[in-house]
């Protein structure tokens, strides 16, 4: 282990420049124009995972290549076997004018990396493939297989990982997965995710005058499609945060109290999270604190509200049509399509006669759950001590990684979520980033997991 740690120090300064230029890549993954950027990014990981020491092959797909990359050359089966899974696509970066820095250019400012997909998830999983390196490139030998299964699709729904999991089933079979797509509450901070959340998408689409009117010949004659779009949309929430579709809550499992009483532990301060946040005033499901809102309760966001004229000074318009993308945040135990199911019941019921309400169900994920005594998920927390010296905290996310409940439903495997990204990292935002002491950390961490996790997963003399 010394030997690992030690190539991992000694080679701080040129796992830093490789990762500036993995993040150069436009690899995002929502804009058919950036299509060629995402597969030259496959490439370029491929290529890097190669040269790492890694049997290493990009599968194509219907939609964006998966890079897949392996420690055996041939399965030994005497030894454990994890996958470490990530994403290299990324999100779109606009809006570009506020990047102070632009989002392909990286560049290092106070020991922070800048730049689109710098956290979200480049800079996690790449940590975990130089302590993989550290092993490889000092001879140290590894005391089980890793496979790296590198994804271009995790930001649009990952709708083409599931059929190839499911092909590939055998050579995938292993006895954990490891991700690193989440976050830690500070730094220095480390902690294991134990739930995220799951995920409904829809989007409205209000039809109302057949083209854009007049809005002084015609206006006040004939529905508004934004207006009408607006007081439906009203109607979902009511002013204590409580979302009112019914039978929206029915499956929500509670939180026990000891969970509370674990959440009230974290570290968390009313005044500074609202500061990070940048919004007058915190909102949230009454009843529930700002933790337990953002990541144990269900919520409904509009992602995107488009109607009539954007551009430049007035256009006086009655729109010809209004439209809304929103997502469902799911807890345990709601159902993603049971819950697009109930939303569109509900709007089609209140829609007035006066317009023409189209509903199209996206992309759905089950919310995750998962224990963190298992004897694997204590391995992890003794990795992540050792890595950043402190004790780590058990948390709920309220981000979604789709993919954990297909892992556990075609490999039967559960996921460890070792998260590396700090709450001001600006994942999806302008200006995101990565803190290079979590990226020396996620090392070490890597470097520290996988004698840690092979033993928790050995069996024991007694069985058990
Ligand atoms: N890395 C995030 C998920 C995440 C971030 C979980 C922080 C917990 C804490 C991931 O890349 C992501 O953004 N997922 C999407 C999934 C969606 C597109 C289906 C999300 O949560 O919006
Ligand atoms: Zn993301």
């Amino acid at each position: 282990m010394k030997k690992v740690l030690t190539y991992l120090k000694s080679n701080q300064t040129r796992f830093v420049g490789e990762l500036a230029e993995y993040l150069k890549f436009p690899s995002v993954s929502a804009q058919p124009k950036h299509s060629k950027d995402v597969k030259s990014c496959a490439n370029w990981l491929a290529n890097h995972c190669r040269v790492i020491g890694l049997k290493t092959k990009v599968v194509s797909t219907a939609g964006h290549p998966i890079v897949v990359a392996t420690t055996f050359v041939k399965r030994n089966s005497k030894l454990p076997h994890f996958l470490v899974y990530g994403h290299y696509d990324v999100q779109p970066p606009e809006p570009l004018d506020l990047w102070k820095t632009p989002p392909f250019q990286p560049r290092i400012v106070d020991g922070q990396i800048y730049a689109r997909g710098a956290s979200d998830n480049k800079g996690q999983h790449f940590a975990h493939l130089k302590a993989v390196e550290s092993y490889l490139k000092t001879g140290t030998p590894l005391p089980c297989e890793i496979t790296f299964v590198i994804e271009g699709e995790e930001e649009v729904g990952s709708e083409q990982l599931e059929p190839f999991l499911e092909r590939n089933s055998s050579a995938l079979a292993c006895d954990a997965v490891v991700i690193s797509d989440t976050g830690m509450p500070g730094k220095g901070r480390p902690a294991l995710t134990y739930a995220l959340r799951g995920i409904a998408a829809l989007e409205l689409l209000v039809h109302g005058p057949a083209k854009d009117l007049h809005s002084g010949i015609y206006g006040g004659s004939v529905e508004n499609p934004a207006m009408a779009l607006c007081v439906l949309l009203a109607k979902l929430r009511d002013a204590r945060g409580r979302i009112l579709v019914p039978g929206f809550y029915d499956r929500v499992v509670l939180l026990s109290r000891l969970e509370r009483r674990q959440f009230s532990r974290l570290p968390f301060d009313a005044a500074s999270f609202q500061k990070l946040l940048g919004s007058p005033k915190l909102f949230g499901e009454s009843g529930f604190t700002s933790n337990e809102q953002r990541s144990a309760r269900p919520t409904i966001e509009i992602n995107g509200l488009t109607s009539g004229y954007q551009g430049e000074g007035s256009k006086t318009i009655v729109p010809a049509w209004a439209r809304a993308k929103l997502t469902c945040r799911l807890v345990p135990d709601q159902r993603p399509a049971e819950i697009a199911k109930l939303l569109k019941q509900f709007l089609r019921k209140i829609c007035p006669p006066t317009v023409r309400l189209v509903v199209s169900q996206g992309h759905g994920a089950e919310p995750y759950l998962v224990s963190p005594e298992s004897r694997a998920a204590r391995a992890a927390l003794h990795a992540l001590k050792s890595a950043f010296g402190s004790e780590p905290y058990l948390i709920r996310e309220g981000g979604s990684i789709p993919i954990v409940n297909q892992f556990k439903r075609v490999l039967g495997v559960e996921s460890l979520l070792l998260g590396l990204a700090l709450p001001d990292d600006n994942l999806h935002s302008p200006n995101e980033k990565f803190d290079l002491d979590c990226f020396f950390g996620g090392m070490r961490m890597g470097a520290h997991l996988w004698p840690e996790l092979a033993e928790a997963v050995r069996p024991s003399v007694n069985g058990r």
